[in-house]
């Protein structure tokens, strides 16, 4: 499928996807949040891809949060329905996908941009992100499940503090609490988010999924993260994976997971 707002490139197992509406600072308009869902879903069904980035395109920002204009003049109905059909075609999608998601923030990461940040597994942050979430200051709340992810991140208080005030932070405060993973010079960005990706990539791709399950239980209402655990755990034990990880460990040589 070819996409008008967005770049993929695979090389090597790590597909590398930028959002690309630099002239609106990548904000996430309709037809992005719809490319961004299906090119998602089309990565982790590619058996050769092994992990993903997402960056945004430009200097300026990653996303700087769902396209304003269009929902300035929604309805109660269309507003619940704008923010289920985000949920469901992409932020919760990501956070439950089975290849690993990296952000890599290059710079404004702003409501639905922060959200899409806090929905990939792993945060790399440029010296110059800027993030927050400001739609109270707009007479909204987040509704791409930001609400949800900032508190689990960053802990309760802290979460309605920036969700109050609407605060724009820097990468280092993002850092102190726990919402960056790391900070890096703006050039080292990519370098760094690929370094994860080649350390992630070196492991069992099939124990790597188990893991995304189980450890996003733990966040799912009505579900028992120690029961996922369990449940994932003796699954593994059914992979070529398994017996391909611990032969190599007993012949003392370096595994290769296919
Ligand atoms: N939705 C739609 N368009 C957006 C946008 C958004 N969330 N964020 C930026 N843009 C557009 C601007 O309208 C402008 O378009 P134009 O040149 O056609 O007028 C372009 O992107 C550049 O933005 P601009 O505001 O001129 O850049 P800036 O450097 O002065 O300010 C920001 C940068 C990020 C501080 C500012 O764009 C901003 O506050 N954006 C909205 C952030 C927000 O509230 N996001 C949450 C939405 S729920």
């Amino acid at each position: 499928m070819s996409y008008h707002n967005i770049i993929v490139n695979i090389q090597a197992g790590l597909a590398e996807l930028t959002i690309n509406r630099p002239s609106k600072l990548n904000a996430l308009n309709k037809e992005t949040i719809a490319e961004l869902g299906v090119a998602f879903k089309d990565l982790d069904q590619k058996q050769e891809v092994k992990c993903i980035i997402v960056t945004g395109s430009g200097e300026k920002a990653f996303v700087a949060g769902a396209d304003i204009s269009e929902f300035a003049n929604f309805s109660v109905e269309q507003g619940q329905e704008l923010s289920q059909d985000g949920h469901d075609s992409l932020f919760n999608l990501v956070e439950n996908l089975s290849t690993p998601v990296i952000a890599a923030v290059n710079g404004f990461a702003l409501g639905g941009g922060l959200e899409l940040a806090m929905s990939c597994h792993i945060r790399v942050f440029s010296e110059k992100a800027r993030v927050g979430l400001p739609e109270t200051s707009l007479g909204v709340i987040p509704g791409y499940g930001g609400t949800q992810r900032l508190a689990q991140l960053i802990g309760r208080g802290r979460a309605l503090e920036l969700v109050m005030t609407a605060a724009m932070i820097k990468a280092d405060r993002a850092e102190a609490i726990g919402l960056a993973n790391y900070v890096v010079a703006p050039e080292e960005l990519m370098n760094k988010a690929r370094e994860i990706a080649a350390a992630i990539m070196k492991n069992s791709s099939k124990a790597i999924a188990s893991a995304i399950v189980a450890v996003n239980a733990n966040y799912t209402d009505g579900v028992d993260g120690f029961h996922s655990e369990v449940v994932e755990f003796g699954k593994c034990f059914g992979t070529d994976h398994f017996k391909e990880g611990t032969t190599a460990f007993l012949e003392k040589r370096k595994a290769i997971f296919s």
